[in-house]
């Protein structure tokens, strides 16, 4: 089975919509694997798979050795791997992280959070042959920089437009994709429509290119909190309970293993 391009996923722009969804390891690739085009490979696992309360403390190593056990699940979607808070701090050291990122995990591309200000540094990775999806809007890895997760496009027309350049700078430097992330939906149609790549949404509305999600949001494992936009196809977190729940009763009560569990004499 074919993995899909960086420009299988440019040419579905105006064509049809583009559906990512996050995956941490090989048993959930390999389910997701089928129905989407992205498994991204998000630092959102340092909150819903490490329990920390935001993504800036996961590095390399971590992503890398996540990223390598979705590659092994997925065979159909094209993997990035998400570039955790610190790796693409400059030009060498974003080069340097994102070789060891292709040739450690696997990966088919990376992310990286960072509009106009991380254009120059974009260009010098996609010149390189690295596949790069870009992060607007609201970017997590700047939480603790701007005191929480605040919306954007509420700031009028020099914030929209602010925004609007950060997509064009970085078509400008090669990106494949960009990621919108908690932005108005009016804002991000407009930026959608500003460039020629696929704009891929998340709390952003519906007239983008795409949208992503993180899977233990959309399947309701992540009880912690949960995003306004993200809606959850399945109450995963009491599915499991309730079953866990009732293994544990049964092995309580001697009721299993009963005997068609057992090896026959
Ligand atoms: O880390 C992540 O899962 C992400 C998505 C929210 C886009 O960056």
């Amino acid at each position: 089975m074919k993995t899909i391009t960086p420009n299988a996923i440019i040419a579905k722009k105006n064509m049809e919509k583009i559906v990512m969804i996050t995956a941490y390891d090989a048993l959930f690739a390999k389910l997701f694997d089928e129905y989407v085009d992205i498994i991204l490979v998000g630092d959102s696992l340092n909150m819903s798979f490490n329990g920390q309360k935001d993504t800036i403390n996961i590095g390399m190593r971590e992503m890398i050795y996540h990223t390598r056990a979705v590659k092994n699940g997925a065979k159909h979607a094209m993997v990035i791997l998400d570039m955790p808070f610190g790796a693409v701090s400059d030009k060498k050291t974003a080069l340097k992280n994102s070789i060891k990122a292709y040739k450690k995990s696997g990966c088919d591309a990376i992310k990286i959070e960072g509009g106009a200000d991380k254009a120059d540094l974009i260009f010098h990775l996609t010149k390189n042959a690295i596949a790069v999806c870009g992060h607007i809007g609201l970017k997590p890895q700047m939480v603790r920089f701007e005191g929480g997760y605040k919306v954007k496009g509420r700031g009028g027309e020099a914030e929209i437009s602010a925004l609007i350049t950060d997509a064009k700078a970085l078509e400008k430097a090669g990106v494949f994709a960009i990621v919108v992330e908690g932005t108005l939906s009016s804002v991000a149609e407009k930026i959608a429509k500003s460039v020629q790549v696929p704009v891929i949404g998340i709390g952003s509305g519906v007239n983008v290119d795409g949208q992503v999600l993180v899977w233990s949001d959309m399947l309701g494992f992540f009880e912690e909190f949960h995003p306004k936009f993200a809606k959850t196809y399945l109450d995963g977190a009491s599915i499991v309970k309730k079953a866990v729940q009732n293994y544990a009763d049964e092995v309580r009560n001697s009721i299993f293993p009963s005997k068609e569990f057992e090896y026959k004499e």
